[in-house]
């Protein structure tokens, strides 16, 4: 059959931080169908092992190929540095598959030659090690310094954010020796972005913020464009789907969304 233009993209994350991504490819990519899968069941992924976020990414994945999904994007930088090369063996040549981390490796190529470059992230994106790796590799003198913040995602989900217990928990990470004299500053998991705006104010703007939802969505642009894959159907569904449902998650996914969705129930396990 092959791999069709009209086909949906698949997006999934632990659970709903991934919805800013989506957010950012609809306004993008108008034309798309988009099927998320939120893995709430499993949620938070940013402090699971390796091994059991690799098991969940497979289940996932194979709920999005169910789908026919020609593209499946991981956004999620804790599965992207657990899992990617796994799904993109296990997906072969079903659907193209896209992380979140090497859009932004391949920015800070292009963009930050010889710059100290911050991330932020969960405690398995950072202890992956996954971005210091890439970034070695590109051997174009960038310093990377890591600091891992999983009290951020607890936080963003329960709505704590421009007030002053964020801003206090963002001030007590982001003045850390780790992350001193940066010049720019990646924003290492999905859920960020929502709190873009009081990092930048905390840097005054001296800091360049690298929000991957904008950085991916141009990279998956251009793997669609690239592959004759880009849907200019103005017929399109979204489906949005989690492994647990709960009132509180559907109703939470206005903020990652801006608009509210229908979560429908999908169990990855019986
Ligand atoms: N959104 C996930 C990420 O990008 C973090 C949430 C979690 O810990 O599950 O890493």
């Amino acid at each position: 059959m092959g791999i069709k233009a009209s086909d949906p993209i698949g997006i999934f994350d632990s659970g709903i931080g991934g919805l800013t991504v989506a957010q950012a490819v609809k306004k993008r990519l108008p034309g798309e169908n988009l099927i998320y899968f939120g893995d709430t069941a499993h949620l938070p992924y940013g402090d699971k092992s390796t091994a059991a976020i690799q098991a969940y990414s497979i289940k996932i994945c194979d709920v999005l190929l169910q789908h026919n999904c020609k593209v499946i994007l991981i956004a999620c930088n804790s599965a992207s540095a657990a899992a990617y090369e796994l799904v993109k063996e296990y997906v072969g040549s079903k659907a193209k598959v896209m992380n979140v981390i090497d859009p932004v490796i391949n920015y800070l190529r292009e963009n930050l030659v010889q710059t100290k470059v911050g991330l932020i992230g969960t405690k398995q994106t950072i202890l992956s090690g996954v971005y210091a790796k890439k970034v070695k590799e590109l051997e174009i003198g960038i310093e990377l310094t890591s600091l891992a913040t999983p009290l951020l995602v607890p936080m963003i989900e329960e709505g704590f954010f421009k007030n002053q217990i964020s801003e206090d928990i963002l001030n007590e990470y982001l003045k850390r020796e780790e992350l001193s004299d940066i010049k720019a500053l990646i924003l290492g998991c999905t859920h960020y972005p929502l709190i873009k705006t009081e990092i930048q104010n905390f840097y005054h703007s001296r800091v360049r913020i690298l929000d991957s939802s904008e950085i991916v969505v141009a990279a998956l642009k251009g793997l669609l464009d690239f592959h004759h894959l880009q849907n200019s159907g103005s017929n399109h569904v979204d489906q949005f789907m989690v492994s647990d449902y709960t009132e509180a998650f559907e109703s939470s996914t206005q903020m990652f969304f801006q608009e509210s969705v229908k979560l429908e129930s999908h169990r990855l396990w019986e």
